[in-house]
């Protein structure tokens, strides 16, 4: 079934920002833990690379064409992505911190390359277990990656000694964007109420939150769903273009749920810090102005002349300005957009795009 396949990749996420929020000032350099990164493909890079059986992989031309000599690293983007911008912008990175899977491969140092950070994400996963495996055959959900992350956390206080360690992880940003590949699976199944689903969903979030906490994460950066039916191969199923509206009413309503129970967790925990981003808002508000960007709907790479196929790969169609673009592939943002989406999340004064603080903020909280 064609439509199956709409929820491939992960995610169109796009995200947003607005020019009038962005400030100049470069974010504090006092040294700070490292920053750990977890999600879907929107900030993966390179993770499914190391997955035998995984179909949802950037490996190939032409992803990564305005990387480092054009490297296809498993970023769905043609050169840095979300994860990459918003920790360049934080100061102390020039891109994402590695992904686990590749240091847990190459066992040299391991433990004190924990101390610069590492990146969990998974395109493809979701907040749910099984989203995503049907789709593309493994993916790490979120529940594996904070599996992860207690090995790493572990590794990290053998090394440094308990305290020493828990103060160094509190002292970490945890960037999160995932939920889009939840919601395009519902969008398949319907299997209870889009009610019960958003407040189903939303728990599911809180547990994984919950954990985080309890191995000693505090400060957290969250991305919420951006318009997913507003990416080019949801709007490849109308006639006329038009956004899916069913995927962009579920993202929206998940957002209030989201940052309510945000508020409950900061209330309730001792220590709990955050900053949300709002990807709906931001997305929606430069496919309305356009921001410089000359196309906000087609995708640069790949012309999915077939309904559902994201077919951006050598050979095929390669837009000539890649920066023109709000979106790189059939379901990713370019990285102009991703670029444009940190300055909003890092430096942004916008409670519309950004709220109750932005990422730096939040970093030197
Ligand atoms: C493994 O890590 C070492 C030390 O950082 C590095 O020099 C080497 O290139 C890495 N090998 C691979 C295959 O990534
Ligand atoms: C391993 O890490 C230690 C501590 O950071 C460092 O002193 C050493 O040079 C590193 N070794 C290699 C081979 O990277
Ligand atoms: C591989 O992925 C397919 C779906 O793409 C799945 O049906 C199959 O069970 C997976 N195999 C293994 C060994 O996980
Ligand atoms: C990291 O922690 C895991 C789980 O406790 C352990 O098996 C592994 O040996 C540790 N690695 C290092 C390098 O300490
Ligand atoms: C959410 O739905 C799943 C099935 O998709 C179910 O197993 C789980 O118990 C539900 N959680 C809550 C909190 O309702
Ligand atoms: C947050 O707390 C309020 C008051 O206890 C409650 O009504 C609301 O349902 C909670 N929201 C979430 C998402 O947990
Ligand atoms: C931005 O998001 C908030 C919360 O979802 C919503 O109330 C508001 O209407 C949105 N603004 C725009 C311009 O979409
Ligand atoms: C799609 O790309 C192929 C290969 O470059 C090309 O032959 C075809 O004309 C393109 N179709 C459209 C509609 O752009
Ligand atoms: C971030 O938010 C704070 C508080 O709203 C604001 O003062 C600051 O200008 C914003 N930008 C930066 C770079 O901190």
């Amino acid at each position: 079934m064609a439509t199956q396949k709409l929820m491939l990749l992960t995610t169109c996420s796009i995200l947003l920002f607005s020019l009038s929020t962005i400030a100049t000032e470069k974010a504090a350099s006092k040294p700070m833990g490292p920053v750990f990164i977890f999600g879907d493909s929107t900030v993966d890079v390179g993770t499914n690379n190391h997955l035998k059986n995984c179909t949802a992989k950037a490996n190939h031309p032409y992803y990564g064409i305005d990387y480092t000599r054009s490297k296809p690293t498993g970023r769905f983007s043609n050169g840095l992505n979300s994860a990459d911008t918003i920790v360049t912008l934080l100061g102390g990175y020039k891109r994402s911190p590695p992904p686990f899977l590749a240091l847990l491969k190459n066992c040299s140092n391991f433990t004190a390359k924990l101390l610069h950070g590492v990146n969990f994400a998974s395109g493809g996963s979701g907040l749910y277990k099984e989203t995503g495996k049907d789709t593309f055959g493994t993916v790490v959900s979120l529940e594996e990656q904070i599996q992860q992350f207690a090995m790493v956390q572990g590794n990290i206080t053998a090394l440094l000694g308990d305290s020493k360690g828990q103060l160094l992880l509190q002292d970490s940003i945890y960037i999160i964007s995932i939920g889009s590949n939840d919601i395009m699976s519902y969008v398949f199944t319907h299997h209870v109420t889009p009610e019960l689903f958003i407040a189903n969903l939303t728990t599911t979030y809180a547990i994984h939150l919950k954990n985080l906490y309890s191995l000693g994460a505090r400060k957290f950066g969250l991305i919420s769903v951006p318009p997913i039916g507003c990416c080019p191969i949801a709007r490849s199923y109308s006639p006329v273009g038009d956004c899916a509206k069913e995927p962009n009413d579920l993202a929206s309503a998940f957002y209030t749920p989201f940052e309510s129970l945000l508020q409950n967790l900061s209330s309730t925990l001792e220590g709990f810090k955050y900053s949300l981003g709002n990807a709906y808002n931001m997305t929606m508000n430069i496919i309305e102005k356009h921001f410089g960007f000359k196309d906000v709907k087609a995708a640069c790479c790949g012309n999915h002349t077939q309904q559902g196929i994201s077919d951006c790969k050598k050979g095929g169609y390669l837009c000539p300005n890649r920066d023109d673009y709000l979106f790189w592939d059939a379901y990713h943002p370019s990285q102009a957009a991703a670029k444009l989406a940190a300055d909003a999340l890092v430096f942004g004064e916008d409670p519309e795009f950004v709220t109750p603080i932005n990422f730096s903020t939040l970093r030197t909280a």
